[in-house]
């Protein structure tokens, strides 16, 4: 039996090296799901345009449920000839209710359908992948509200800048997963536009109700007001595919300080042996590779974007087969970010952290620029202390000692008032109780930071 959508035209079969090329069913069976709520619909809107009788309808939709649990089941078969998703659930579909099934693709094209299923599809898979940024948060919460005042070093090009908390650094990462849940919220409101109606590209001419249609599939707000725009538009991919790829940017960054942080030089985290693994040569090692998949998978991310962008760029309206290719990008950046989002979670969750070599990275010389402070304080103008406080700091290296280690008569030299009171600087706990300007690394602030999080997580 011919099951081709559109095989009346043709005399010859299709080429079997075209078909492969041409058969997308092997990766968008993931719409089954999408694809059947969308001909629920549709169907439901056939019946009220007078187009199918209330007995048609009914066999329809139970029929398209049938179809949805054998997919759920896992019973589905697929026969040869089912091209894409939406070839096979109408072929099924007229082997179990018959010549109803016949009726269903009135005024429908499958440019407005696979645009609907996908955008369904997205529209849930966000609500996941946000789901996976919400766990991660929770789990840097938690460490943070651990640490509010553990020091560690803070780094500007990956040297020792000024001490900070390790509970603020935590709750930097928390910021940036924030608004990546914020961007995929906004990117999914523009995915919440219904193409379905628009026909293969000009809209249709059954009079069907197209605001209708939004009742039947809740995901969605608006129908989409142009019929061109509505099959060729694939920007609620790229978005989605943008947010996705600055999450894995951002998740690349957190893997990568915690590489460091947990190489033998650093020893301020260890990650838990759930996250690590070892070397089949060499019996000593744990290796970070959780935290490096997250780097390395993070390419993955940018790479699926940039392919989504690339197949776009200077396609002409409307459909064009091209865009068949936007799915399988989509599908491998979701599915690498969620689940890269729980093994982060829990390598987070699990990390043993180890605050007295963090304590022993800090010198004395990450104090330079509260010395520099207390110059001020007595009234020198900053560019003054700055150099007055680097050379104290050349002279210490001179010496090969510490900051706090150099006389009294060498802080004279360059400021005659100072006294002995001066060295009071020397305490890296109070550094940072001072940074107490909103958004700052002090404990207080830090703490009322974890607070404002916990009631925003919570809510
Ligand atoms: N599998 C196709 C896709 O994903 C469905 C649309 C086919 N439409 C067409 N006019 N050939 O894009």
């Amino acid at each position: 039996m011919e099951h081709r959508l559109w095989g009346g035209r043709f005399a010859a079969p299709t080429a079997e090296t075209m078909r492969r090329f041409n058969d997308s069913f092997a990766f968008d069976v993931r719409l089954a799901e999408a694809d059947i709520s969308g001909s629920l619909a549709w169907a439901e809107a056939l019946k009220e345009a007078g187009l199918i009788s209330v007995a048609e309808h009914e066999r329809l939709a139970q029929g398209l449920e049938l179809v949805r649990r054998e997919f759920a089941d896992g019973r589905f078969v697929p026969a040869e000839g089912d091209e894409d998703i939406h070839t096979a659930v109408e072929r099924r579909l007229s082997e179990l209710v018959g010549e109803p099934a016949l009726k269903l693709h009135t005024g429908r094209s499958r440019n407005d359908q696979v645009a609907t299923a996908f955008r369904l599809f997205a529209i849930q898979a966000a609500q996941q992948v946000r789901h996976g940024l919400r766990g991660l948060q929770l789990a840097l919460l938690a460490q943070a509200e651990q640490h509010v005042a553990t020091l560690m070093p803070g780094y500007t090009h990956l040297q020792r800048a000024q001490p900070i908390t390790f509970g603020h650094w935590c709750l930097a990462y928390l910021e940036m997963f924030e608004r990546d849940r914020q961007r995929i919220d906004d990117a999914t409101t523009r995915t919440r536009t219904l193409p379905l109606g628009a026909g293969a590209l000009a809209g249709n001419s059954l009079g069907i109700e197209r605001e209708r249609l939004t009742e039947a599939l809740d995901e969605f707000d608006a129908v989409a007001g142009n019929s061109l725009d509505a099959v060729a538009d694939r920007d609620f991919v790229a978005e989605l595919l943008f947010a996705f790829a600055l999450s894995g940017v951002h998740l690349s960054r957190l893997a990568e300080d915690l590489i460091l942080y947990s190489s033998a030089e650093f020893g301020f985290v260890e990650l838990d042996d759930a996250y690590s693994t070892g070397s089949s040569l060499m019996p000593q090692k744990k290796n970070p590779d959780s935290m490096e998949l997250l780097r390395g998978k993070s390419g993955r991310l940018v790479g699926n974007l940039v392919a989504l962008l690339t197949m776009l760029k200077g396609l002409p309206l409307t459909y064009n087969k091209d865009m068949q290719e936007d799915k399988q990008p989509f599908f491998d950046s979701v599915d690498t970010l969620e689940l890269g989002l729980q093994v982060a979670a829990g390598a987070v969750a699990t990390l043993a952290v180890r605050p007295e070599r963090m304590a022993a990275a800090l010198d004395d010389a990450m104090l330079a620029t509260d010395l520099a402070d207390e110059l001020v304080r007595r009234g020198v103008p900053f560019r003054e202390a700055h150099g007055k406080v680097g050379r104290l700091v050349r002279r210490a290296l001179e010496l090969r000692v510490a900051l706090r280690d150099l006389p009294l008569a060498e802080y004279q030299a360059i400021q005659p008032d100072l006294d002995a009171a001066i060295y009071s600087v020397f305490d890296f706990a109070r550094s940072v109780a001072r940074k107490d300007s909103l958004g700052g690394t002090a404990p207080i602030r830090v703490s009322e930071q974890c607070a404002r999080w916990r009631e925003l997580i919570d809510a």
